[in-house]
């Protein structure tokens, strides 16, 4: 199977990259932060405070989490019931990146990114895929881009759906969120030492799809 592992920052366009160049490549697409979203959810779901790590760790045993793939996207369910809309809200990715810091959590979703990879052609899009979960991926692909880029795209993408925000509002808890993810002591997010970093800084959506293509066919020539 053929494994290509894309991590990196929240809001540096991996999801909406990956899984462009997944469909063109004809990959199955997994976003592994939905997994670390629908804990979160679960958490929320129940009272269960997400930065209580033992009481997060209790509430795993009663959780059913799988994805599903429907006519190439992919969904999340949560103890059978549909969450794929539930984990995009905002308070899920405050939970998401809180509960992801708990160990327990980590080992429990590991599995499950171990067997998908295992059985499918995929990119897959998370934190730690190309240090952690597939250490052995064809492609480590690193794509990140400066805060402010990132705040810059999500405020866009936010008043264009006429939701109000503010841009500092934005910023901070992308420098928040960012802070969490790459400074706790388990699976932090950085590049694998054979990550192919990609700054999407200064690139349209269509070149930094393009480029994964690119590295993908590269990587594995006679395959992709
Ligand atoms: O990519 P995202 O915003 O949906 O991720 C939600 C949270 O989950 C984020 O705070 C980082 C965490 N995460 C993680 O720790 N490891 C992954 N492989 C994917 C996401």
């Amino acid at each position: 199977m053929i494994n290509i592992a894309i991590d990196g920052p929240s809001g540096a366009g991996k999801s909406t990259s990956a899984r462009a160049a997944a469909k063109e490549l004809g990959f199955i697409y997994v976003d592994t932060g939905a997994l670390y979203r629908a804990v979160g959810v679960a958490a929320l779901k129940r009272g269960i405070a997400t930065a209580d790590a033992k009481a997060v760790a209790d509430m795993l045993p009663s959780l059913k989490i799988a994805l599903r793939f429907e006519a190439g996207e992919q969904k999340v369910y949560l103890n059978g019931e549909d969450v794929s809309k539930t984990i995009r809200l905002p308070e899920a990715s405050m939970a998401a990146s809180d509960v992801s810091a708990v160990p327990a959590v980590r080992a429990f979703l590991f599995d499950l990114q171990k067997t998908l990879a295992r059985e499918n052609d995929c990119i897959m899009d998370g934190r730690d895929i190309g240090t952690v979960v597939l250490p052995e991926a064809q492609l480590k692909i690193f794509l990140t881009a400066s805060a402010e880029e990132r705040a810059n795209r999500r405020y866009n993408e936010l008043i264009s759906r006429g939701t109000p925000v503010e841009y500092e509002a934005l910023l901070s808890e992308i420098v928040q969120r960012d802070y969490n993810d790459s400074h706790r002591a388990i699976a932090p997010l950085k590049p694998a030492p054979d990550a192919v970093i990609l700054d999407s800084s200064d690139m349209g959506f269509e070149e930094v799809v393009a480029e994964i293509v690119r590295l993908v066919k590269e990587t594995v020539p006679d395959e992709a």
